[in-house]
Order: C-alpha cells, then sequence, then structure tokens
C-alpha cells in the first residue's frame, strides 16, 4: 500500500470514527433522529444516482459522439434527463423533507409533556412544564427522557440566536430571542447522549453543551420528583460552613437554590447541582474537585463566559463550598 493510500484509509477510518460515539447522527437512538437519518441516506442515494448520470451523459457525449449516430433522440435526451428528470427528483426529495420537518414540528396536544429549553450566553435553562398547569420544574444544563414518550420542546433563547442540536435523538432547531420553536423527540434507547450548540453565539460557543439522559418512563419521573424538591438543609457542619459560604458570598443574586433564600435568576438553578453529570455546561465532568476549580477560576476553564471567579475563599472554604454544592443531589 502507498503513502497516498495509507492516508485515504486512515482518513476514512478517522471520518467514521467520527460518525460513532454519543454524538452522532449516524448512530440514532430516537425515534426523529431514525427519520432524519432516512432522509439523509434517500438524499445521498439520490446525489449519488444523479451523479453517475451526469457524468455517464459527459462520458457519452464526448467518447461516443452521438452526432455519429442519425437516429439519437438529442431534443428528447435534453428534455428527459435535463429537465424533466430533475424536476421530478428534485420536488420528490423537496416533499420528503418538508413533510418530514412539518411532522418533526408537529403540535402533540395539551396533553403532552412539554419542556422548555432556553439558550443562553452559554449555557441552557431546562423547564420541565407541569400539564396540570403546576409551577415548572426548572434544572439546567442537562436534559432528561422518559424513553419512549413523545415529548415537545419549547426552543427559545434570551440574548442572542442558539441552535439546539442533539443530533442521536432528534434534529436540530434554531432558539431565537422572542420566538418559541417547536421540537418533537422521542428516545428510543435508554442512554446518555451529548449535545451542542450549533449556531455561534459568540465567545464560548464551542463550550456551549449539554447531555440528555433517556431513562425508562418511571425512572425519569422518580426524577423529577426529586428534581422538584428544594434543597434539604446539611446536618454535616462543613456542609453547613459552605452553605453559608455560599449565602454570604453573593452567589445568589445570581443562582437559585430553592429551599435557602438564593433567588437569582442570571445564572443556572443549582438547586440538584450535585445530580448533574457535566459541569458549566458539558465541558467537566461534576465533582467536588472541578466545582472548587471552576468557583476558583471559572474564565481559564471557559474563557468569556459570564461568571466572575471567586479566588478570594481560603482552601478550606473553597472545600466546603464545593462539598456543599455537590451534595446538592
Ligand atoms: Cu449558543 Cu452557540
Amino acid at each position: 500500500m502507498s503513502g497516498g493510500q495509507r492516508s485515504t484509509l486512515l482518513a476514512a477510518l478517522l471520518v467514521l470514527g467520527a460518525c460513532q460515539g454519543p454524538q452522532s447522527a449516524f448512530v440514532p437512538a430516537g425515534v426523529e433522529a431514525e427519520r432524519v437519518l432516512g432522509l439523509w441516506w434517500t438524499m445521498a442515494a439520490g446525489a449519488v444516482v444523479i451523479y453517475v448520470l451526469v457524468i455517464g451523459a459527459a462520458v457519452y457525449a464526448t467518447r461516443i459522439a452521438p452526432e455519429r449516430h442519425p437516429g439519437f433522440p438529442g431534443v428528447a435526451f435534453i428534455i428527459g434527463g435535463g429537465v424533466a428528470l430533475p424536476v421530478v427528483v428534485l420536488a420528490a426529495l423537496l416533499s420528503y423533507s418538508f413533510v418530514l420537518g412539518r411532522d418533526l414540528t408537529r403540535d402533540l396536544g395539551p396533553e403532552a409533556r412539554r419542556i422548555e429549553v432556553v439558550g443562553k450566553q452559554w449555557w441552557w435553562e431546562v423547564r420541565y412544564l407541569d400539564p396540570a398547569g403546576g409551577a415548572p420544574v426548572v434544572a439546567a444544563n442537562e436534559l432528561r427522557l422518559p424513553v419512549g414518550e413523545p415529548v415537545e420542546l419549547l426552543l427559545t433563547a434570551t440574548d442572542v440566536i442558539h441552535s439546539f442540536w442533539l443530533p442521536s435523538i432528534a434534529g436540530k432547531r434554531d432558539m431565537i430571542p422572542g420566538k418559541v420553536n417547536r421540537l418533537v423527540l422521542e428516545a428510543a434507547v435508554p442512554g446518555v447522549y451529548r449535545g451542542q450548540c450549533a449556531e455561534y453565539c459568540g465567545g464560548p460557543h464551542a463550550l456551549m453543551a449539554f447531555y440528555a439522559i433517556a431513562a425508562p418512563p418511571e425512572d425519569f419521573a422518580a426524577w423529577l420528583e426529586r428534581e422538584a424538591a428544594p434543597a434539604p438543609p446539611p446536618a454535616d457542619p462543613f456542609l453547613a460552613q459552605g452553605r453559608e459560604l455560599f449565602l454570604a458570598s453573593g452567589c445568589g443574586a445570581c443562582h437559585t437554590v430553592r429551599g435557602t433564600p438564593a433567588a437569582g435568576e442570571l445564572g443556572p438553578d443549582l438547586t440538584h447541582l450535585g445530580s448533574r453529570l457535566s459541569l458549566a455546561a458539558g465541558i467537566l465532568p461534576n465533582n467536588v474537585g472541578t466545582i472548587a476549580g471552576w468557583i476558583a477560576d471559572t474564565r481559564h476553564l471557559k474563557p468569556g463566559n459570564k461568571m466572575p471567579p471567586f479566588n478570594t475563599f481560603t482552601g478550606v472554604e473553597l472545600r466546603a463550598l464545593a462539598a456543599w454544592l455537590a451534595s446538592l443531589e
């Protein structure tokens, strides 16, 4: 195998490898993602067939020279292959994508489960609406989904345009300030998937990700019940010190922790921070160490993000604060 062939093979393997994993439209784990992939394969197959026909016609014209064949139906060939065929094929593909697009944004009716996802610079607010009209359960940077149940996502933004993209489960839709876009999705396989903001939204756009956790409906219901509960006061004195530091240091101006006086709305709700898989919108694993590092030096970890660093705590204070936040499960 020559060097060139080896490079081509390596590139192909890398591309195929990149098509796997928890964030891939090629490994669908949702009903809508499966349909989007079907559309993609149909379009790709259509493109290949048309490409082969066009190249075939070009070769025929240059090599076989139809003018030497007096019976060749030139005008019919041009009208058939150059006008009729593209009109029919493109109209069919357009109708297919139009019908699918409408299906992905359909209204599931008043009884449906609805989740509002609000894009913000540079994180996601996630609000699980109560079909009975009660208060929503507010979370952030993680989306929980019941497997086998269609869910309506109501997507919007409060600052600039973002784009919600969870390729393993569904398609992609813009999040536009002042407008609510609907996206229907149904997780088919339990698991952890990754989503990403897909519209450049300034500064750390590339660090605006989230995890989606699809679980059986009974697990989802149990999780939602826990998530709706306020944070209980800690019995452990070290954790209680962390809670006091949180409240005394002004963290509550931006963050809410239900069950405490902290009720800020500028940053993510932290009531159940400890139960999340990731920190800072999908960029760090979530544990006491990363929480402490994040508080002390947020803008080193995520340049440009809006939370200022709090580097005035002593080591013990920082550990107490991070331990309390990590204990909020
Ligand atoms: Cu939000 Cu890009």
